[in-house]
């Protein structure tokens, strides 16, 4: 059964904002608790910083974190939920491996009346998911395809055309089908390119441009690396290819290694990326990936922070400021939104440097 607060309408959630002074008791009650947070994975770099963020921030405010890594196994992941419940969690933070399939989980969650934030990831098919904490997806997605036209010259910074006016060959990428980022951040790009590909002024010439025969299992740079060896092989004999939109930065080193293995460098295709993952960010100051959307994942884990935390006190979250776009083939979960920002050579230095999220010596 859900607790009370779970069947308050939506609208009502948006009007308590600010929410109801919690008794001396429940701050009592929610001081020291255990919150159950898992991640995705180790192998890529964001998902560690997310994880220390979080641990951080949580026990900055009293509270006691299971930190755990499914290491992209979905057997693995519902297991540390299901020991995390068992071990008296009171709040649960789930980054998914794959959103669909923690539904008896969180099931059991429910039937403990643990509230459960999905974590950057949206969790699907459950009613058993209280709030949503990520970024604009779709606006990543449209990111990532306007990077691709500045870096072909069909754009300029400012959105107005640019110097060149193509054709040119691109290929497309998309993330893990699993993941409901996945879509979308295709569906944003697409919103971007589709223009440009119905008029001909960019060419897909494997003919692969449909979500579902671009996907890349778990987010997996070695199957990009294959799959982009393969397109080369068979569309790319002739031919040159100009652009890659490419959806995290671990598929865009893939494809480049692909690139590089195919007699393409030193100037290389367009490719872009997610993440501002290390490697890539040395990458694009070498001129080889061309671009990266850059989420910061201190604020993510901030805003969660205060999401748990008003949680545990038995309060509305104030930070909730998307109601509508996060469906989960059950319920709209009640989400808050933060901003990404487009990042290449020209403005690297100004949004990772200058904010502290890398410094000087890390990017040599
Ligand atoms: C995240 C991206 C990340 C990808 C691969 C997605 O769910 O939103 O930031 O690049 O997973 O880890």
């Amino acid at each position: 059964m859900r607790s009370a607060r779970l069947v308050v309408p939506l609208v009502a959630l948006v009007l308590a904002a600010c929410g109801a002074p919690a008794t001396g008791s429940q701050v009592q009650a929610a001081k020291g608790a255990l919150v159950g947070v898992t991640m995705p994975t180790t192998s890529s770099e964001r998902w560690n910083h997310d994880g220390q963020n979080i641990k951080r921030d949580l026990e900055a405010k009293g509270h006691r974190v299971d930190l755990r890594y499914a290491e992209n196994d979905v057997p693995n992941q519902v297991k540390q939920i299901e020991d995390q419940i068992r071990a008296g969690a009171k709040l649960l933070i789930i980054a998914s491996v794959d959103g669909s399939a923690l539904t008896k989980p969180l099931q059991l969650a429910a039937d403990a009346r643990i509230p459960v934030i999905a974590y950057d990831r949206l969790l699907r098919d459950s009613p058993n998911v209280d709030y949503y904490a990520t970024f604009e997806n779709f606006r990543v997605g449209v990111y990532q395809a306007e990077s691709l036209l500045t870096g072909l010259g069909l754009r300029t910074g400012d959105g107005s055309p640019g110097p060149s006016t193509g054709p040119f060959t691109i290929e497309l990428f998309a993330g893990s089908p699993d993941d409901n980022n996945a879509t979308f951040f295709f569906n944003g790009a697409m919103s971007v390119l589709k223009p440009y590909l119905d008029s001909g002024t960019l060419v897909v010439r494997s003919g692969q441009t449909d979500f579902q025969a671009v996907t890349t299992l778990r987010w997996d740079g070695e199957t990009a690396r294959k799959r982009m060896e393969d397109i080369l092989a068979t569309s790319y004999r002739r031919t040159k290819l100009n652009g890659v939109l490419s959806p995290y930065d671990g598929i865009s080193l893939g494809i480049l290694t692909a690139l590089k293995n195919n007699g393409y460098g030193p100037v290389f295709p367009i490719v872009t990326g997610q993440d501002a993952e290390l490697p890539s960010v040395k990458s694009i100051i070498a001129d080889q990936q061309y671009s990266t959307i850059y989420k910061d994942t201190r604020e993510l884990a901030t805003v969660t922070a205060l999401m748990a935390d008003a949680v545990l006190k038995e309060r509305t979250p104030p930070q909730l400021n998307n109601l509508n776009d996060y469906y989960n083939g059950v319920k709209v979960v009640p989400a808050f939104l933060l901003n990404p920002v487009s990042v290449n050579k020209a403005n690297y230095h100004k949004v990772l440097v200058e904010s502290g999220y890398y410094t000087d010596d890390q990017l040599r």
